[in-house]
């Protein structure tokens, strides 16, 4: 049988791994997920050559000690990063509502806390470029547990074909179409990208993201 297959998730290990992730993350994981817990982590048992779920459990306690990076991986796979451009429809015409008669000159700052891939802090960019336009001083900081998706983020490429929610005009006006071998890809304009920020921040935690400070007064904050 292949080393894939034979690893089997206990409901013990399954148990304690679903604490660790409530633990560093606020993540809860039903009774229903043990096969989606096993099939993520499938992966990472062959990669670090282990013989199973329990090992692979031993070696992220050694790492809470020794930091070498598996804490966060673990993050990484655990956490379901599906979103789509303007997912909340609702959420978007309540901004553009507030938004659109503030002076040229007010400074409006927005967090979206869990910005997973980006499509949620560039729909709110592409809300308030056409509601106060590019030059207003307003700016986004888009934060996510996970760093894997928050490269994806920084980069604001998306392929043509998963791209979601996203009407053709704003598509025309705010993302670039790729060449070449990025034919099948669309890029968010610069002008709109350099109001966005991306940094990691766990929620769950108490407090603001430190970057707060240096983006202005907190009573700016929608
Ligand atoms: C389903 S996506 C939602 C993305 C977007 N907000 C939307 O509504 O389309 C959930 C995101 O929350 C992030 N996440 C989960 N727990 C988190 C935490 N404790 N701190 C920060 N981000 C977290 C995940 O990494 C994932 O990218």
């Amino acid at each position: 049988m292949n080393k894939l297959a034979s690893f089997e998730l206990s409901l013990n290990i399954f148990e304690k791994l679903r604490q660790l992730i409530h633990k560093k993350a606020g993540i809860s994981m039903s009774d229903a997920k043990r096969s989606l817990v096993a099939g993520r982590l499938r992966k990472r048992l062959v990669a670090l050559n282990l013989d199973g779920y329990d090992d692979y459990f031993h070696y992220l306690k050694k790492d809470e000690l020794a930091g070498t990076g598996e804490m966060q991986r673990f993050i990484d796979l655990l956490t379901t990063n599906e979103t789509w451009f303007f997912r909340e429809e609702k959420h978007f015409k309540f901004l553009k509502k507030q938004t659109k008669d503030c002076p040229v000159s007010q400074t409006v700052n927005v967090w979206s806390a869990a910005s997973s891939s980006g499509e949620e802090p560039y729909s709110i960019a592409m809300t308030l470029a056409d509601s106060m336009g590019l030059s207003s001083p307003w700016q986004i900081l888009g934060t996510d547990i996970s760093t894997e998706i928050l490269t994806t983020a920084r980069k604001g490429i998306y392929m043509k074909s998963k791209i979601k929610g996203l009407s053709t005009p704003l598509k025309r006006k705010y993302m670039l179409n790729g060449v070449r071998t990025d034919e099948d890809y669309l890029a968010i304009v610069p002008e709109l990208k350099k109001k966005l920020q991306f940094k990691h921040f766990n929620s769950a935690k108490t407090g603001e993201p430190k970057y707060f400070d240096k983006l202005t007064a907190k009573n700016n904050f929608l």
